[in-house]
């Protein structure tokens, strides 16, 4: 049976998956705006990954017989000036989570909890590859600098997700 301790962390890192989706539905929702298919496709991929993850959290949870119990999501932001704008914000996030992963794991540490260390494990995994692709795309964008047309080929490339 899992601690009642990390039965709540687990549910708020729940929240935290799901706000990651939230975030990224409404950047897919600025580029679908923008006429960034490529980009905006890319987002909503992004998105079903961090619901994904809150779904990988929450049966975990169930698995270890604690109790989910779901929190209010805030309200993402839905306007950017940029796109590269966008992945730096992206990047900046997914460093948060990876904190927030950094965190859960110490814990999972401090009380022999196991089970949870092991499924974490993934995650930290996981988050090393998340912040490289946001770190790849930055870097894409600041090397066309707002060109139109890399900006279209990146459109098709991201299009390929
Ligand atoms: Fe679920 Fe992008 O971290």
């Amino acid at each position: 049976m899992i601690s009642k301790e990390m039965e709540k962390a687990i549910n708020e890192q729940i929240r935290a998956e799901l706000y990651s989706s939230y975030l990224y539905l409404s950047m897919a929702a600025h580029f679908e705006a923008d006429n960034l298919r490529g980009f905006a496709h890319w987002m909503r991929r992004q998105a079903e990954e961090e619901r994904g993850h809150a779904m990988k959290f929450f049966d975990y949870l169930v698995e270890r017989g604690g109790r989910v119990e779901l929190m209010a999501i805030d309200a993402p932001r839905t306007s950017w000036s940029s796109p590269e704008e966008i992945f730096q914000e992206v990047l900046e996030h997914e460093r948060k989570v990876t904190s927030l992963i950094n965190g859960l794991y110490e814990k999972a540490l401090a009380e022999k909890d196991y089970p949870s260390q092991i499924m974490l494990q993934w995650f930290i995994s996981e988050q090393v590859e998340e912040e490289a692709s946001a770190e790849e795309i930055l870097h894409k964008l600041r090397v066309l600098s707002g060109s139109p047309q890399g900006m279209l080929i990146l459109d098709r490339e991201l299009a390929q997700r």
